[in-house]
């Protein structure tokens, strides 16, 4: 491995503030291929992931759960079905993992707050503006969009206290020739939203200290103040290889890192803040920052609090995870959004992967058993009339494979691969081998089309690699490929696998899924997490319209008689004016709460067209209107609504 090949990656780290849902997945997916793509090269790969665990979210949410915040974010990183978990199932390569409470990366976060401090980038001053709890974002008024959070969209409170500032400001020109002159973030249409959103306004100097809450990294030179929970995350970046700490020895050889993958609506702590407090420590700015897009659901961002979030857990262990991975990746371009729906993902699975792929590797492996097996004999020539276009486009394909993944372009990149698959499958059916197979004097064809067949498959494993690590693996040795046939040289040859080698069909890769019933079990399952994951008053509310309300006629009435219905210990009969020039029938069971005589002339409100029904061999036309609650004992209270005896009867309610 060469001194100079080496490729530092990184995901954000997320907050433990809930379950992690698909959209983080995809980040990590992302970051997981790309960093396993770099191995594949021979790269020497540090691929770095974590948790990001201070700041008030957390402390209300531990509040709420009635544990202390460490407590709380341990359950949900390492307790099951937690972040590690996910990452293990999802089978990440993460050559590292930070948390931010770790106490090499606290005390990191002092002394560089310290020396920004010591250097002027850092002064104490008044903050006097607006916080967004669930963003932890401070913003000016000038930032806000209708008043509320310009990244979330949601309310932000008044906020007035002591703080630390960091002289943002004064990075704002350099930043601005980093984003314009530089690749150094892409995709290119986030350089325009941010110039134009945050940098030509004035960027305003940016509070970096809290004393409202406690859970966070204290300034160990002013107690009462925790560090900003964005200066404590973005340095994990730089913590976790060893910077200003001695857990870690890997900072001059890593940094800067070669990208971090980041979701767009974190893309201005990114290109911002992060190279602005960097040029201040002097340190050396990240080659890049890639903001990839949102995974949505039904057109809108998934988030626990509206319910509509994805379980990639129930993903997983109902597709595989090689199958999910590949459908994020394949399904949505790198750098925008893309809408997520159970029917995209097993459309994708049936068509490329157990169609084409799967089909693939089984027909393949299953004619050379059939026919040759273990192994096919010495092989004949290509003939360049039939072979020529299979064998060039598996010959090219690791450079056009290459050529995307530089880019980001994972989905470009998998096209690129599924392209000789399926010219490989269409070559199965041009060259007919069980026709083949039925000719002696074929035999040599037969034994050369199986041949180039199994290269198409081994090139192919080696580029899905990254994606599909399990798959391939199974894929390999099905046809014989040992590990010096699985490399990124071996993928740019053509011929390399000897052609003795052991081929055994092994279980298929993919099974076919049916659609419709596949559709109506995830329905049913994703419905009931959902009811059991959601607190009630998180629950959207079932809204009626205007002329749903209006459907209902409400009227004063005025009590003219009531009785109690015999043989019923509930029912009592009321006769009521309505305004309607002749008296209505009324049944109520209140009878418990209330005796007819105390009735008698009161004013009370009544629904008039509900449609009549019998009680106790009686028609009841209507209904009284009363106020009721139930009381944590499980009994009811009731009360009639009566209104003032001026009332007249007949008006209708509005
Ligand atoms: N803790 C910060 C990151 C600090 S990095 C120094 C954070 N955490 S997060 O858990 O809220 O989000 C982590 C990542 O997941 C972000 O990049 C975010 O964009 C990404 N995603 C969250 N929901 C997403 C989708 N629905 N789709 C794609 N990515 C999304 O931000």
């Amino acid at each position: 491995m060469s001194e100079n090949k080496k490729f530092y990656i990184t995901t954000p780290i997320y907050y433990p503030s809930d379950k992690l849902h698909i959209g983080h997945t995809y980040c990590t997916v992302a970051t997981d291929a790309m960093a396993r793509y770099k191995r594949l090269q021979g790269y020497d790969v540090m691929f770095l992931t974590g948790t990001d665990e201070h700041g008030q979210k957390i402390e209300d949410k531990a509040k709420e759960a009635g544990v202390d915040p460490k407590t709380f974010v341990d359950r949900i990183v390492d307790g099951p079905q937690g972040v590690k978990d996910l990452w293990k199932l999802m089978n990440i390569s993460n050559d590292r993992f930070i948390r931010t409470t770790d106490d090499y990366h606290v005390s990191a976060i002092q002394k560089i707050f310290k020396a920004m401090y010591d250097k002027g980038d850092i002064y104490k001053g008044k903050y006097v503006g607006k916080y967004c709890k669930p963003c932890e974002s401070f913003w000016t008024e000038s930032q806000l969009v209708d008043g509320k959070c310009p990244d979330c969209g949601r309310e932000v409170q008044d906020a007035e206290e002591e703080a630390y500032f960091f002289r943002l400001s004064k990075y704002a020109d350099r930043i601005q020739d980093l984003l314009e002159n530089t690749d150094f973030l892409e995709p290119r249409s986030r350089v325009n939203e941010m110039v134009n959103n945050f940098i030509k306004p004035g960027l305003e100097d940016l509070c970096v200290s809290r004393t409202s809450f406690k859970w966070g990294i204290p300034v160990d030179f002013d107690p009462g103040h925790v560090v900003y929970v964005w200066i404590d995350a973005l340095f994990n970046y730089t913590t976790a290889l060893g910077f200003m700490n001695d857990q870690y020895d890997d900072y001059d050889k890593f940094w800067p890192a070669d990208v971090h993958f980041i979701g767009k609506e974190i893309v201005r702590f990114h290109s911002i803040i992060w190279p602005a407090m960097l040029m201040s420590m002097d340190m050396p700015l990240p080659k890049k920052v890639f903001g990839h897009g949102w995974l949505l659901l039904d057109g809108g961002k998934m988030s626990k609090s509206k319910g509509n979030v994805v379980d990639p857990y129930l993903l997983a262990q109902r597709y595989g995870v090689d199958a999910l991975r590949y459908f994020l990746l394949r399904e949505f371009p790198f750098g925008t959004d893309g809408n997520f729906s159970n029917e995209t993902l097993i459309s994708r699975i049936n068509t490329d992967l157990a169609n084409d792929l799967g089909n693939l590797v089984s027909r393949t492996t299953a004619m050379v058993g059939k026919y040759f097996g273990p192994n096919l004999p010495a092989c004949p020539d290509a003939d360049p009339a039939q072979d020529d276009e299979l064998m060039g486009l598996a010959k090219g394909l690791r450079d056009a494979y290459e050529t995307q993944m530089e880019g980001y372009a994972f989905q470009n990149a998998l096209m690129e691969v599924f392209k000789l698959i399926g010219r490989a499958n269409k070559y199965i059916d041009e060259n007919k081998p069980w026709l083949l197979a039925k000719d002696e004097a074929q035999k040599g064809r037969l034994v050369r089309v199986l041949y180039n067949l199994l290269e198409c498959v081994r090139i192919s494993a080696v580029l899905l690699t990254p994606f599909m690590p399990q798959t391939c693996q199974s894929i390999f040795e099905q046809i014989g490929a040992g590990a010096e046939l699985q490399s990124w040289d071996s993928a740019g040859q053509w011929g390399l696998l000897p052609v003795d080698a052991p081929v055994a069909k092994g279980a298929g890769l993919f099974p076919r899924i049916d659609v419709a019933k596949e559709l109506e079990e995830l329905a049913a399952l994703e419905e009931a997490a959902k009811a059991a994951a959601a607190p009630e008053e998180e629950k959207e509310p079932e809204y009626i319209t205007i002329d749903d309300f209006n459907k209902v006629h409400f009227v004063t009435a005025k009590i003219l008689a009531c009785e109690a219905v015999k043989k019923s210990k509930k029912l009592l009969r009321f006769t009521l004016d309505c305004g309607e020039g002749k008296p209505r029938q009324i049944l109520s069971g209140i009878h418990e709460y209330y005796e007819p005589e105390e009735l008698v002339g009161k004013t009370v409100v009544a629904c008039t067209n509900l449609a009549p029904r019998k009680m106790m061999g009686l028609e009841s036309n209507g209904m009284l209107i009363s106020a009721v609650k139930e009381e944590s004992d499980g009994t009811e209270k009731l009360h009639l609504i009566m209104l003032d005896d001026k009332v007249p009867a007949g008006y209708g309610l509005c």
